[in-house]
Order: C-alpha cells, then sequence, then structure tokens
C-alpha cells in the first residue's frame, strides 16, 4: 500500500504553514472534522516564507510532509498559499499514495461577486510572483481589474501576535484604503495569516466590502477526499485531539497562539528542530 495510508482512516490529518497563519484552517477543519487527529507544523524558524525563493519553500515544505507521513498522516493540507503555489504540484508527484489539499488566493468566488468589476487581493509577493497565480487570473478574472498588494510586515505582526495593535492598524490603512479608492468592493485574503485579522481588515476596508476567506472551502476539500479515498472517520462522541509542533525554540508562541484561536487550554506544542537541509526531528 502506498505511503500514508495504511490502516486506513486511523492516522491524523497533517497540517502545515510557515507559522501560525494554518491555524486559521485548522479552526475550520476542527468544527467540521471533530472527530478526526489534527497534527499541525508551523515552520517558525523559516516565517516569513515570503521573501524566500520558490525551491526553498518547497524543501521545507517536503521535510515537514515527510515529518508528518512518517507519523502516519493520512491527508496533508497545505494551509498556507504560498508553499501550495511553490510545492503542491512537486508533492502530489512525490507522493502519488497520498491525498493533498491545497490553497489558492480566491480569486474565482471574488470574479463571480464582484459588482464594481474591481477585485482585490491580499497575498505574499512568492504567491504573486507563480505562475499558479497567472492561471488563476488568466483562468478566471478576463474583464476584471484585480488590485493586489503584498502587505509587506503583516505577516510579521501577526505571527508575534500584534494584529490588534495601533502599528496594525495604521498599515492596514495603509495597505487597504488606496484600494477601496480605486472601486474594489471584495477582498481576497490570500494568506492563511491574514483571517487572524479579518476584523481589523474589515475596518480598514469599511463596512462595505466584502471578505473572502477560503479556509471553510479548504475544511470542506478535506472532508471530501477523506471521504473519496474511505479514510474519513465515523462521528465519535470523542473529540479528535489536535498536537501542535514548531520548529522555533521554544515552541510557546504556537502555543499561546493556538490557545487563543482554538480555545484549547493548554494548548503544549512541541519543539522540531531541522537536521538537514529537507529533514525534521522531534528537539
Ligand atoms: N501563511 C502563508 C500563506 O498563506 C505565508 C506567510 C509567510 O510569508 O510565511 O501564504
Amino acid at each position: 500500500m502506498a505511503e500514508g495510508q495504511q490502516d486506513a482512516g486511523a492516522g491524523p490529518i497533517g497540517v502545515l504553514d510557515s507559522g501560525v497563519g494554518g491555524l486559521s484552517v485548522l479552526r475550520q477543519l476542527r468544527d467540521l472534522l471533530p472527530a478526526e487527529d489534527l497534527e499541525y507544523v508551523a515552520d517558525q524558524a523559516h516565517v516569513p516564507y515570503a521573501l524566500r525563493q520558490a525551491d526553498e519553500v518547497r524543501r521545507f515544505a517536503t521535510g515537514i510532509t515527510r515529518f508528518l507521513l512518517a507519523r502516519r498522516a493520512k491527508l496533508i493540507v497545505l494551509a498556507c498559499n504560498t508553499a501550495s503555489v511553490a510545492a503542491l504540484a512537486p508533492l502530489r508527484r512525490a507522493f502519488p499514495g497520498t491525498p493533498f489539499v491545497g490553497m489558492d488566493p480566491a480569486v474565482k468566488p471574488a470574479a463571480a461577486s464582484t459588482r464594481t468589476g474591481k477585485i482585490g487581493v491580499l497575498a505574499t509577493t512568492g504567491t504573486f510572483r507563480s505562475e499558479r497565480y497567472a492561471h488563476l487570473l488568466r483562468e478566471f478574472a478576463l474583464g476584471i481589474e484585480v488590485v493586489t498588494c503584498p502587505c509587506p510586515g503583516l505577516v510579521e505582526l501577526i505571527e508575534g501576535g500584534q494584529a490588534d495593535t495601533a502599528e496594525a492598524a495604521a498599515l492596514l490603512r495603509s495597505f487597504i484604503e488606496p484600494m477601496v479608492r480605486q472601486g474594489v468592493d471584495t477582498l481576497v485574503l490570500g494568506c492563511t495569516h491574514f483571517p487572524l485579522a479579518q476584523a481589523q481588515i474589515q475596518a480598514a476596508a469599511g463596512p462595505d466590502v466584502r471578505l473572502i476567506d477560503p479556509s471553510p472551502a479548504v475544511a470542506r476539500q478535506a472532508r471530501h477526499l477523506l471521504t473519496e479515498h474511505g479514510l474519513l472517520l465515523p462521528p465519535s462522541a470523542t473529540p479528535g485531539q489536535v498536537r501542535l509542533f514548531s520548529t522555533a525554540q521554544p515552541a510557546t508562541r504556537l502555543s499561546q497562539m493556538a490557545a487563543a484561536i482554538l480555545g484549547l487550554d493548554p494548548a503544549p506544542a512541541q519543539g522540531l528542530a531541522w537536521t538537514g537541509s529537507d529533514e525534521l526531528a522531534l528537539a
């Protein structure tokens, strides 16, 4: 049987991101699939991925995937747009027996629902310069004006637990007010960190701008793939476990953010160490 598919249904769902952003996806997975065990790796030793080259991000995502598969993950969710555009296709080729869910900026629903014909996309430089993003625009945004913003510094503030500060509010206004003045009526949250600042983004955009967070759709896709592969656990009175790992030492920052975002108390995170260019081990 292919790697990652032994004992159908028994293993956890593996989830990865550069940092705390993927917790916005983990929260949706937990709501939709409460019986499933979830294992989350935050590569906080390397955050932000935004400024790194695609091949480096691909190496990190491959190392984390190997770590999760060694822990018998039955499905991998790339809860990171930047890692998805860099690594999803190569990972599917490298691990053909494992179902993967990746993320794309939600250009399609935004383009379908805009009334002004102008949408904004907030994502990282890595996402914007990818062929995958160019393909999305060609496929779904013909005739639509797309205003983009790579939001420099925002991921770092959210990682530092500072989304709710005057500094973050000022930064968000500087990104978003010009987009709204250009007539954008829909904003795509194209980085998984950004739903963690959703209220602050909405405040900067004003009440008339619609925000699109793809994470509920990602959780539905995970459920769909588990069902299709016969890997979905039946409903259970016992909730699944959530296990957290961080490549940053100590891993307490991830624990604190997860406790706040997921309402887990306590939410201890284990430390991981990179032992080679794409090898991870428990620290
Ligand atoms: N959360 C990641 C994403 O969805 C990227 C953050 C980073 O730059 O590391 O793109």
